[in-house]
């Protein structure tokens, strides 16, 4: 076979040109190249098929060859979308037949070193390689990084994305003579090594997205070339201003300061040699930052395309709009948002810049219409939430015609829905929430927006029932919560075949879940909770194979719940639920967090409970009439961390094994993954607000609150037999309440094991002996019960956390003595003055009922837990309503003394 093109180059061209013009075929790349491609190939796991038939392999997808010579000089490999490079090693010995390779990318091959014996350093010898890109490969081996420097051909580096950790990695990269290095988004720790500043050829560098801390060091300032710097999410990476690194490096052309922690005062004015500067982006993750853009007003030499002056308190938030602004004519994207900017939208920013397609000015005070007096076809993405914006302007479909997202959550815009986002065709995503929108949600909908993906109108006052009018067309993402929407769920819901979130939640809903739900195929999130929907949860939900959220909480629902969806996170708490405890169709369901609180279910827990719902982390069933003993399967929820089975009628011993229950933390990502919708979307309080009840007071948390709590609540159920020592061993609990049960024996000496407790309520039970002194050892706790007991010897007194505990802690235990007990341990018993007939016993009797359930109350689960989160309000409010009962105790305390005296 001819191999025409390997001859000088000027002959081979000739040679080529001659074939092809005669309908000839020119044999292209090298055999022996062509052979390397193809055993390089070799070593990935891809997915893609590519195109690599022909002979030539010049003409192969992502490889390209110089022109004459027709050898290999470019290898782009990405395009694999490799699922593993076999054994996950690459040979690099394997490449070397490629001598004039000058651009190579591996990125995003799941690549985790070099084979043993040869490292990077083989690749030496390939004297052009001047660009390797070896970015997004997840587990590249950080001990094969060194070998790279013994490549001395090399000018471009890119190891982004690679989970490194250590700054060493880039003290010894800095000998190299790099003029780009990207080594951001990976997870090195550490200072900035000022080694790096001996890479005087550097002009770009990336090192955002790592955990760097610490100064950036001063000799940065020595890298004179630098057009390109990244540093923006490394939260603690401090940057003082004024900054002679900044002042300097006046060939920056793109500076990225993004949630670094930025100190000082800016001016303006140290930006007047930076007449390249095309991206400026600051943001400080804290508070101490200050940009001084006027006095003097100062104009800035270049023309900015991409600027974020985001939270750093622009001119001491005195609310005044940087005028050196009125200037800028490029304006691509601009986010100034939490400045306390004010006065009158400033519109002319839109004017000015034709080409502006964002603008986010989100948490200022802004007041003034942004009235666009002309058409702006740029503008796509308007952010103006938390402003004090109230009149929109009418005309918005016909001089922003092309917006495409537009955020105007938590104004005043009051009035009825603005019928000229009826009518922009381009609009995707629409959040109205959280302004006083007032008007009925089925006539609101007078246009087409055949294009909105997403519509949030929650916190509104929409009013009205449903219409078929609010399923556009193209809508994933509908957001209602928090309104005064009436009437039924209408069947033509079911139509919206592309629905992923449905939150309807807190409206005045009424009527059934209608059974055609099921045709619901996408939908993902059902949130109907706080309506007042009757009848039962039809079978039908189950049909939802998508489903991850499923909230029907505080409604009217009633019956037997026939089956459950496959999905994450369920509650149909605060219902009248009834029948036996829900069975998955299947063993090994996924659901995380179940709560069933607050229903009418009866019935035994289902035996095989653990192996039924293997990923429970949360488990709640208080307020139901379950009965019969707690299932020894529950000891096999190995994730399980919060599980209340308060006031039930569950009866019979614990199981033993219950220390093994949550012995497993490597709990899957608690998040639930929606896709990529924006930021905005996502904010619907997943996995949803829980709420702490106290008597006269209810409190909402909105958040994740069920991630970080942990707790067993067993109280107010007929359980016996002893508290097992092993509960010692379960060293994530945070909260632990037996109360209100039978339980005997004595206190677990182990409880002092549990270094993270915060609540401990033993009280109302049979247990008698001593208190465990080693209880002081529990430095967190600040509730405390073991009242209502029989319980002997002294109290732990007023050790550690002990002192401030009062006598509400321990009332009821007439052998307890010590502080806070006026009860000394050593002096003879006092006899008690109080004298009084039966009647009065009885009358006394109901006050103490009454003060020791309030007590109770008080100490309740949801209560203590909520102490982790307002620790010390809720701390400084609980005690207060314990002073409340200081009389009760009292009484209840001479009255037990009375009745011993008598017995005696
Ligand atoms: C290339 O060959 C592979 C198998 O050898 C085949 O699956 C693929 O369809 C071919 N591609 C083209 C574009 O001919
Ligand atoms: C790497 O590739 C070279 C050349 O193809 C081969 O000789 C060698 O055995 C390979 N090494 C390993 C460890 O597979
Ligand atoms: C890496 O960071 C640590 C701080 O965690 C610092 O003490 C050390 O000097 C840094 N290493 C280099 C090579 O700069
Ligand atoms: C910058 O480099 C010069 C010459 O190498 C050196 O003397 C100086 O100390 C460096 N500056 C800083 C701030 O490190
Ligand atoms: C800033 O960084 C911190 C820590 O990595 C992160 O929690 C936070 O979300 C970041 N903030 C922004 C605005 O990206
Ligand atoms: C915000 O700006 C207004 C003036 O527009 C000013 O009165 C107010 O004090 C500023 N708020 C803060 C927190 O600086
Ligand atoms: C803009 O919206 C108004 C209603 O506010 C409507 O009357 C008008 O026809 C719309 N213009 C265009 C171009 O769609
Ligand atoms: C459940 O409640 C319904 C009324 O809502 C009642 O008719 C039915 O008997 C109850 N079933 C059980 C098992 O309690």
């Amino acid at each position: 076979m001819p191999r025409p093109c390997t001859m000088s180059p000027a002959m081979a061209l000739l040679l080529c040109l001659a074939m092809l013009s005669s309908g000839g075929w020119c044999g292209g790349c090298r055999d022996d190249e062509r052979a390397t491609l193809l055993d390089i190939r070799g070593q990935f796991n891809y997915n893609s098929p590519l195109d690599w038939n022909s002979t030539d392999c010049c003409r192969w997808e992502g490889v390209s060859c110089s022109s004459p010579t027709a050898r290999v000089t470019g290898l782009d490999l990405s395009i694999l979308h490799s699922i593993a490079s076999s054994r996950g090693l690459l040979n690099t010995t394997m490449f070397l037949p490629l001598q004039e390779l000058q651009d190579l990318s591996l990125s995003g091959l799941k690549i985790q070193g070099c084979t043993p014996g040869a490292g990077f350093e083989v690749w030496s010898k390939l004297h052009r390689l001047k660009v390797l890109d070896l970015s997004y490969n997840g587990k590249l081996m950080e001990s094969d990084v060194p070998s790279l420097v013994a490549i001395l051909s090399l000018r471009s580096l890119f190891l982004n994305g690679n989970d490194f950790s250590s700054n060493m990695t880039i003290q010894q990269l800095s000998i190299m003579k790099l003029d780009t290095l990207d080594i951001g988004n990976n997870d090195i720790k550490g200072t900035i090594p000022t080694d790096i500043c001996n890479m005087r050829d550097l002009q770009v560098l990336y090192l955002s997205d790592n955990l760097l801390f610490g100064e950036i060091p001063s000799c940065m300032q020595n890298l004179t070339s630098l057009r390109i710097l990244g540093l923006s999410e490394n939260s603690r990476l401090i940057l003082k201003f004024p900054s002679l690194i900044f002042a300097k490096l006046t060939l920056l052309e793109k500076l990225s300061l993004v949630n670094n922690s930025l100190e000082g005062v800016l001016s303006l004015s140290s930006l007047q040699n930076h007449r390249q500067l095309t991206k400026l982006e600051l943001a400080s993750s804290g508070n101490d930052f200050h940009v001084q853009t006027e006095n003097p007003a100062t104009n800035l030499p270049a023309q900015i395309q991409v600027l974020v002056l985001r939270n750093c308190n622009l001119n001491g938030n005195s609310g005044i709009i940087p005028s050196f602004l009125l200037h800028q004519h490029k304006l691509e994207s601009v986010d100034m948002s939490n400045n306390n900017l004010s006065g009158n939208f400033p519109s002319w920013l839109i004017e000015n810049n034709v080409n502006l397609s964002h603008l986010v000015l989100g948490s200022n005070s802004f007041e003034g219409p942004l009235p666009p007096s002309k058409v702006h076809t740029s503008l796509q993405w308007w952010v103006a939430s938390s402003n004090r914006l109230s009149i929109l302007p009418v005309d918005i479909n016909t001089t922003l015609p092309n917006l495409s997202y537009i955020s105007l959550s938590g104004n005043s815009y009051m009035g009825n829905f603005p019928s000229s986002f009826s009518y922009m065709n381009s609009l995707q995503y629409l959040d109205l929430s959280y302004n006083n929108f007032l008007d009925d949600i089925a006539a609101a909908f007078v246009g087409n927006m055949s294009n909105i993906i997403g519509l949030k109108l929650s916190g509104n006052h929409f009013y009205g029932s449903f219409s078929p009018n609010i399923l556009l067309p193209a809508v994933k993402h509908l957001l209602l919560s928090d309104n005064e929407i009436a009437g039924k769920i209408p069947e033509k819901l079911c139509g919206s075949l592309i629905l992923m979130t449905f939150d309807a939640s807190n409206n005045k809903l009424t009527g059934p879940l209608p059974t055609c739900i099921s045709a619901l195929s996408e939908l993902a999130i059902l949130n109907l909770r706080g309506n007042s929907l009757a009848g039962s949860i039809p079978s039908e939900v189950c049909d939802l194979q998508k489903l991850v959220f499923l909230d029907v909480s505080k409604n009217n629902l009633s019956g037997p719940v026939h089956c459950l969806p496959d999905l994450r996170y369920l509650h149909m708490s605060r219902n009248r639920l009834n029948g036996t405890f829900p069975i998955p169709l299947y063993l090994g369901n996924n659901i995380y967090i179940m709560d069933l609180q607050e229903n009418q279910f009866s019935g035994v827990l289902p035996k095989l409970i653990g192996k039924s719902f293997p990923k429970l982390k949360v488990l709640l069933l208080k307020g139901n009439m379950f009965e019969g003993t707690v299932p020894n399967d529950i000891c096999s929820l190995k994730y399980l961390r919060l599980l209340d089975l308060s006031h039930n009628r569950l009866s019979g011993q614990l199981p033993l094994c219950l220390n093994i229950m949550g012995s497993d933390d490597s709990l899957f990502d608690f998040q639930p993954g929606f896709g990529t919708f924006p930021v905005l979307f996502n904010v619907i309080g997943l996995p949803d607000q829980e709420e702490f009840m106290t008597k006269g007071r209810q409190d909402k948390y909105r958040g994740n609150i069920l991630n970080y709590m942990t707790g067993l609540d067993f109280s107010s159920n007929q359980l016996k037999g002893s508290i097992h020592e092993s509960i010692g061993g379960m060293k994530w609990l945070r909260a632990l309440n037996f109360s209100e049960n039978k339980f005997d024996g004595s206190i677990p000496q182990s409880l002092s094991n549990l270094s993270d407790l915060e609540s401990l309520d033993l009280s109302h039970n049979n247990l008698a002996g001593q208190i465990p002194s080693e209880l002081v050892a529990l430095q967190s706790l600040a509730v405390f019960s073991v009242a209502c007991n029989n319980l002997s010897g002294p109290t732990p007194g007023t050790k550690g956390q002990f002192i401030t505990f009062d006598l509400s802690s321990y009332e009821g235990n007439p052998y307890l003595c010590g502080p806070p007990l006026k009860k000394s341990c050593f002096a003879t018993p006092s006899i008690p003055e109080l004298e009084e007939n039966g009647e009065q016993d009885d009358k006394v009797g109901h006050i103490i009922l009454f003060g020791c359930s309030a007590m109770f109350y008080m100490v309740g689960f949801w209560t203590s837990l909520g102490v982790l989160y307002f620790k010390t309000s809720w701390r400084r409010s609980w005690f207060s309503v314990v002073d409340r009962f200081g009389d009760c105790v009292l009484v209840k305390f001479f009255v037990f003394t009375k009745n011993i005296r008598s017995t005696n």
